[in-house]
């Protein structure tokens, strides 16, 4: 079944979301590359984790609920499986991220092996764009359209990934609300 204009215009902007998400992981890993010393490399790092952690993987989870579930429930479970993989790659590279950003931020005492530590994250960070761009590029050129062709309309689903994604960060906005508030108590001896 041919894609209708309705169709494309979900793609193109499922295009550009795509392509907003790696310029900006892109600039981060620069900032990563030009990063001289410890503190800058975990500032850098510290901000990749948390572009991770509040974009890209949401990001992740509402197109598996949603992109992914259709596609699987129109027989194209193999390319899901293909591209929960990819998926799985970009939690893992998140979580390692963070662990190397937090061992860079608290060193030991021995400076070598926070310079062995700084010199790992430089070559996670320097590879973080491609985990995230080719899955995306597999979405835009392969996934959506197979979708299309299957028969199914693309904009419910973004419609349904939309109302997701921000339900995610109305839910990360109050924990992180909660976070603070607990922090504000601590510091004026009210909770423990
Ligand atoms: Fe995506």
């Amino acid at each position: 079944m041919a894609m209708t204009m309705r169709d494309q215009v979900v793609l193109e902007r499922v295009r550009a979301h795509h392509a907003e998400m790696v310029g900006d992981v892109q600039r981060m890993e620069a900032a990563a590359r030009r990063a001289e010393g410890p503190s800058a490399m975990a500032s850098a790092l510290s901000s990749l984790a948390c572009y991770w952690t509040d974009q890209l993987l949401p990001h992740a989870v509402v197109e598996e609920r949603t992109f992914y579930a259709e596609a699987e429930s129109a027989g194209l479970a193999w390319l899901v499986a293909a591209l929960t993989l990819e998926h799985e790659e970009l939690r893992a590279r998140g979580l390692e991220l963070r662990r190397i950003g937090k061992e860079i931020g608290a060193p030991p005492a021995d400076p070598g092996s926070t310079a062995v530590a700084c010199a790992r994250a430089a070559a996670l960070a320097a590879g973080a764009s491609a985990v995230f761009a080719v899955p995306a590029r597999v979405e835009n050129e392969v996934l959506l359209p197979a979708l299309a062709a299957a028969g199914r309309a693309l904009p419910p689903l973004l419609e349904r990934m939309e109302r997701a994604f921000a339900g995610a960060r109305r839910r990360r906005t109050r924990a992180a609300a909660a976070v603070d508030a607990l922090r504000q108590a601590r510091a004026y001896g009210l909770a423990a």
